[in-house]
């Protein structure tokens, strides 16, 4: 009989590992609650035409990498590439922008990209996703980019750089891009970079090629041409995140994947990764809501790639898994050992405390060897002798001392000397 694989550029995620994924998930998370965001939970996939629209037909992510389907009523869907658009969906049908604004959001979920696998770049990853809908605050931007460097911070981690830029807006974007354009026009650029420069010409300020970079030099760059009005936004961001303590780098050439980014625009990037350097990213987007047939308004967001920041713990050697594992594990000798044990067991989770017990037919030996694997500090050794003694033994894996506790008492005891 044949066997089968996770499907190509995806991976299980199994424990012991899967606690590590866990703590990193839930760190990036705790500055988001701390700061009034609300949790929300979107379908895995969506209209195709939610993210056509939102994130743009000349991106890479809508044009090569969405995993579209027609369902059996003949609807095109797509599983989701990211999670922003999905949110401003939702945001429009609820009709939540009727509310008080900003409308803060977090969630966090599987993405599928059709993507070249490699290290830190898969088909099924993992984002923390960050949304605040509805003003255009500077001080809002400043918050997104404090959030996200906080999470970093929380995990420990030190190798990671923020790229800031601003994108401009219709102010001054259109004129900026007929400067680009025409700068373009005037290079040695093959039939394919040409294409793209028709469709996305700040596409080609992201061209790894050292002959397109070279001639790239002196091209016009968005942060030299912004409106005053943009320009304005950004010294005010860039004042705020001075004032939170957080440091940036200028990237004026900074290019996202995603089409619906204006003014302010930023990605982190750690250097223990290798290619796939970016552990997030995100920025503000001023179209996106009326291109999803919402009000015009504003919205700015980052996501983080948990999996990616996995990556990065391991490469800093850090360790993140703080939450003790097994707390109690029981070990009945005997059939009626046995349903005590159960019982036990029960209890003990019950009342708050993690706890666990052989299955099987394991012998003492094998029992006791699941014990010291299960992690617990204390086992409750009990035998049918025990039992009719009304005793059970409370032992101590670390130090191996034993002491014969009245059942009366072994909840409360097992209790009170798990948590020593
Ligand atoms: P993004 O930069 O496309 O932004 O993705 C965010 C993060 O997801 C990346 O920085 C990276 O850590 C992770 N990631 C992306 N692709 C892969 C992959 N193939 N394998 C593993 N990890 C990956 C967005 O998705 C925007 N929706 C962020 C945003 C929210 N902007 C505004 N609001």
């Amino acid at each position: 009989m044949s066997t089968f694989n996770a499907p190509k550029g995806t991976f299980d995620t199994l424990p012991p590992a899967s606690a590590e994924f866990l703590a990193v998930r839930d760190t990036l998370v705790a500055p988001l609650r701390r700061a009034g965001y609300g949790y929300i939970e979107t379908p895995t996939f969506e209209d195709t035409t939610v993210f056509a629209r939102g994130v743009g037909e000349s991106t890479d992510v809508v044009a090569k990498e969405m995993y579209t389907f027609t369902d059996r009523g003949g609807r095109s869907l797509t599983l989701r590439p990211e999670l922003t658009a999905g949110l401003m969906r939702a945001f429009i049908e609820h009709r939540m922008y009727a509310g008080a604004l900003p409308v803060k959001l977090w969630s966090v979920g599987s993405v599928f990209r059709y993507e070249r696998p490699q290290a830190g770049r898969y088909r099924h990853f993992t984002q923390v996703d960050v949304e605040a809908l509805g003003v255009d605050d500077p001080a809002l931007d400043a918050e997104m980019v404090a959030l996200a460097t906080q999470g970093y911070r929380d995990l420990g981690l030190t190798g990671f750089e923020l790229l800031l830029t601003s994108l401009g807006d219709e102010t001054c974007r259109p004129q900026y891009r007929e400067l680009l354009v025409a700068f373009l026009e005037r290079l040695d650029l093959d039939a394919d970079t040409r294409a793209r420069a028709a469709l996305n010409p700040l596409r080609v300020l992201d061209d790894k090629r050292p002959e397109v970079q070279a001639q790239l030099a002196d091209a016009p760059l968005m942060v030299d041409h912004l409106s005053d009005s943009t320009r304005a936004h950004y010294d005010a961001v860039r004042q705020h995140l001075t004032d939170l303590g957080v440091t940036w780098t200028e990237a004026p050439r900074l290019v996202r994947g995603l089409d619906y980014y204006t003014k302010t625009t930023f990605e982190f990037v750690h250097d223990g990764l290798g290619a796939q350097s970016a552990i997030g990213g995100g920025g503000r987007y001023d179209g996106l809501s009326a291109a999803l047939g919402g009000p015009d308004l504003s919205g700015i967001g980052y996501a983080v790639g948990v999996d990616r920041t996995l990556l990065a713990i391991r490469a800093e050697g850090l360790d993140v898994v703080t939450s003790a594992g097994m707390q109690a594990f029981v070990v009945p000798l005997g059939a009626a050992a046995k349903s005590f044990a159960v019982r036990l067991v029960g209890q003990l989770r019950a009342a708050g405390i993690s706890a666990d017990t052989v299955y099987g037919d394991r012998g003492l030996k094998g029992a006791m060897k699941a014990a010291d694997r299960s992690g617990a500090t204390h086992a409750v050794v009990v035998g049918d002798r025990d039992l009719a003694e009304g005793v059970a033994q409370l032992r101590d894996l670390r130090t191996h001392e034993q002491v014969a506790v009245p059942l009366g008492e072994l909840l409360d005891r097992v209790r009170a000397t798990v948590g020593s």
